[in-house]
């Protein structure tokens, strides 16, 4: 099939505004947006800039708004879209650095914020700090996070004030707060609590429509919401 690939162009060295590129080439049904960029790359202009790496929906890296959702462009099949009229542009919030990069700095200052990193300071057990099956299962779902920012991009609350910390940063605290062997919930929900926290979230729901790993990232935010309110964390 034939398709049009509508490309958001931006260098802010040499452009004095964005514009949009237009490349007509052929495609399989199963072939990926991931691979019309790379082909436009190789065959139409080399000077296309965008992030990818592992090309297999694990690294998080190309996230991207494709015919105006946010997605990762590796997991995306053309027949998928259901038009031979693909548009792709930078992923909203961030600033834009080339193209459809754009700096993630923001983004990654916030997810450090939440102290995404197991903490417990009791000696260690002989051989490990063991946790029922149960237990692991409370916070598996955000065990999932790539870390691709579709989610928080895709905040109004977030495009609105980009310190609040967005759906990721909270997925990504959210794995340790309910993790029984993890000891500093209560100061993540501590910082959750303060005027960029959770309560920025107006239960919006794009996070959960974008996010790739089909992680349920509304209700884990309401979850930590409920910690909060209740100081209990069950
Ligand atoms: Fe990406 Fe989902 Fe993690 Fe958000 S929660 S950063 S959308 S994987
Ligand atoms: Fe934003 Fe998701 Fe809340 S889109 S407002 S973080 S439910
Ligand atoms: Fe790694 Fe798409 S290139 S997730």
């Amino acid at each position: 099939m034939q398709v049009t690939l509508k490309i958001f162009r931006y260098n802010p060295e040499t452009d004095k505004k964005p514009h949009y590129a237009k490349y007509k080439l052929e495609a399989e049904p199963t072939d990926r947006v991931l691979d019309l960029l790379e082909y436009v790359k190789g065959n139409f202009d080399g000077t296309l800039s965008f992030r990818r790496s592992c090309a297999h929906g694990i690294c998080g890296s190309d996230a991207m708004r494709i015919n105006g959702r946010n997605r990762l462009a590796c997991k995306m099949l053309v027949h998928e879209l259901h038009s031979s009229k693909i548009t792709v542009e930078p992923i909203l919030g961030l600033a834009i650095i080339k193209d459809l990069i754009v700096d993630m700095e923001p983004f990654f200052a916030n997810y450090r914020s939440v102290m995404p990193y197991f903490v417990n300071d009791e000696p260690a057990p002989k051989q490990e700090r063991l946790q029922s099956p149960e237990d692991r299962e409370r916070f598996d779902d955000t065990t999932k996070c790539i870390l691709c920012a579709c989610c928080t991009a895709s905040c109004p609350s977030f495009w609105a004030n980009d310190e609040y910390a967005g759906p990721a940063a909270i997925v990504a605290a959210h794995r340790f707060i309910f993790d029984s062997r993890d000891r500093a919930a209560a100061e993540r929900l501590e910082i959750l609590n303060q005027q960029f926290g959770v309560y920025r979230c107006h239960t919006i729901f794009n996070c959960t429509d974008a996010c790739p790993r089909e992680i349920q990232v509304t209700r884990a935010i309401g979850e930590v919401k409920r910690a909060i309110a209740t100081g209990k964390i069950d």
